[in-house]
């Protein structure tokens, strides 16, 4: 067994934080019981490109209680929870990866997954799909499908898909409902609030909060920060994003006018270069910026660079950058998702939803015939189950249709009575 960790007895403290997670990922747990008992993976080797995390480490134990060989590596360089880590490289999981990782350290972890010649990838991201499809295409032979966790790798699978590109099947996890209703939306809210927090210690109460985005995670952390007592300042490129922004009560204009008044600016778009040189140059003095978007792109930060004269590490994930105005400016986590670099990424709950969904597209791709190369949805049978899964662990009941009102809204004769 192969793995690469920063350090091997850091797996207890591993252990402690794994059994936090498992005690609140009661799905996950409840697919792992049928997995082991039916064991659909026997023989099957599984690569994944995940944050790893307390939740992943469940994810993981999940697979393998199906009989799943794993292989993991990290789908960022500072997202790496080196206690899990260690825990996991203990039960016989090929492992690589630890926080801090070079970008070729990064890629290196990438490479030593397809070393393993997964059958099915799992993805955060696209990073090991993208290399499979450019560096390692000898390997693409093996691979029957894979899933993929979030909007941005989406995104680049559907641009593969367009330029016919893409060599395998791969299910958009991501686009569940029991996914980004609750990961992106309430997961990353939370979590990048706690990640700010964590970083600078700052009094959210009474401050210009500027969400750039309002796709589920802007939503999520814009809603977070009011809570806090912060006045919440939306900006936008769709117009109807920008529209229902308005209408749900935040100020909205653009990045332009937010610089001059903002106090913390957070991106969440997916997109490139949202915050640039000729924000950063009208920003007021001590403005802190963070991103919790999949890239450390949104944030310029040869820009920043560029209008520093100097900067300096004042805490962990917070760098001071004097500028060569006289003003100083803060960035959270080397601009990297500051919900996992600078905190534990999302709270267990929401990844018990968007791993179970992994958990049931991974054996759906496992039992399935070979399907065409193309990006699909996860099938609406699996999201369903998982949200009556979760409602169950929570011990809510709903109703159920009468046959009377399942003829009904199934019909068209029946109008004004
Ligand atoms: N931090 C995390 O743990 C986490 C969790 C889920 C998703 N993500 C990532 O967060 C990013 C956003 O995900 P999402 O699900 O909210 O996507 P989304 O598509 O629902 O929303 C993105 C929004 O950003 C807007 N946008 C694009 N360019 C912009 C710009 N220049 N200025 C202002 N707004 C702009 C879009 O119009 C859209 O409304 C992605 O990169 C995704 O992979 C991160």
């Amino acid at each position: 067994m192969q793995f690469k960790v920063k350090d091997l007895s850091l797996a207890e403290q591993g252990n402690l934080l794994i059994q936090w997670a498992s005690t609140h990922m009661p799905v996950l747990n409840h697919i792992k019981q049928r997995f082991e008992k039916e064991k659909p993976f026997k023989g099957t080797v599984l690569g994944a490109c995940l944050h790893v995390t307390k939740e992943t480490a469940i994810l993981v134990q999940t697979l393998k209680a199906g009989g799943a060989e794993v292989a993991l590596c990290g789908s960022n360089p500072l997202s790496t929870q080196d206690e899990v880590a260690a825990a996991l490289a203990k039960i016989g999981v090929s492992v690589y990866a630890w926080r801090g990782e070079t970008k070729d350290e990064y890629y290196w972890c990438v490479n030593k997954v397809i070393d393993h010649n997964p059958i099915i990838t799992l993805d955060d991201g696209a990073d090991l799909v993208g290399t499979l499809h450019s560096k390692r295409t000898e390997a693409l032979k093996t691979v029957k499908g894979g899933t993929e966790e979030t909007t941005t790798g989406v995104v680049r699978l559907r641009a593969m898909e367009k330029a016919k590109a893409l060599k395998y099947p791969i299910i958009a996890v991501n686009d569940a409902y029991t996914k980004y209703l609750f990961d992106n939306r309430y997961g990353t809210g939370q979590s990048t609030v706690d990640g700010i927090l964590r970083a600078t210690n700052v009094l959210l109460a009474g401050k210009n909060f500027v969400v750039c985005g309002y796709g589920w995670g802007g939503r999520g952390l814009a809603t977070r920060a009011r809570g806090m007592g912060a006045h919440v300042i939306v900006t936008e490129v769709n117009p109807v994003r920008a529209l229902e922004a308005t209408m749900d009560g935040f100020q909205v204009m653009s990045l332009s006018e937010a610089s001059r008044v903002g106090d913390i600016f957070v991106t969440v778009t997916g997109d490139t270069s949202v915050v640039r040189k000729e924000h950063m140059a009208k920003m007021k003095d001590r403005a802190i910026l963070a991103n919790s978007g999949h890239f450390n792109v949104e944030i310029n930060i040869p820009d920043l660079e560029s209008l520093a004269k100097s900067k300096r590490t004042l805490r962990p994930n917070l760098e001071e950058y004097e500028l060569k105005n006289g003003k100083k400016l803060y960035l959270l986590a080397e601009g990297r998702l500051v919900n996992l670099a600078s905190a534990e990424g999302h709270p267990s709950e929401v990844m018990d939803m968007s791993f179970a969904n992994q958990a049931l597209c991974v054996e759906y791709l496992v039992k399935t015939k070979r399907l065409e190369p193309k990006v699909y949805n996860v099938p609406s049978e699996i999201d369903n189950a998982v949200a009556t899964l979760k409602l169950k662990s929570m011990s809510i009941n709903i109703d159920k249709l009468t046959q009377e009102q399942k003829k009904y809204i199934a019909s068209w004769e029946e109008g004004t009575i």
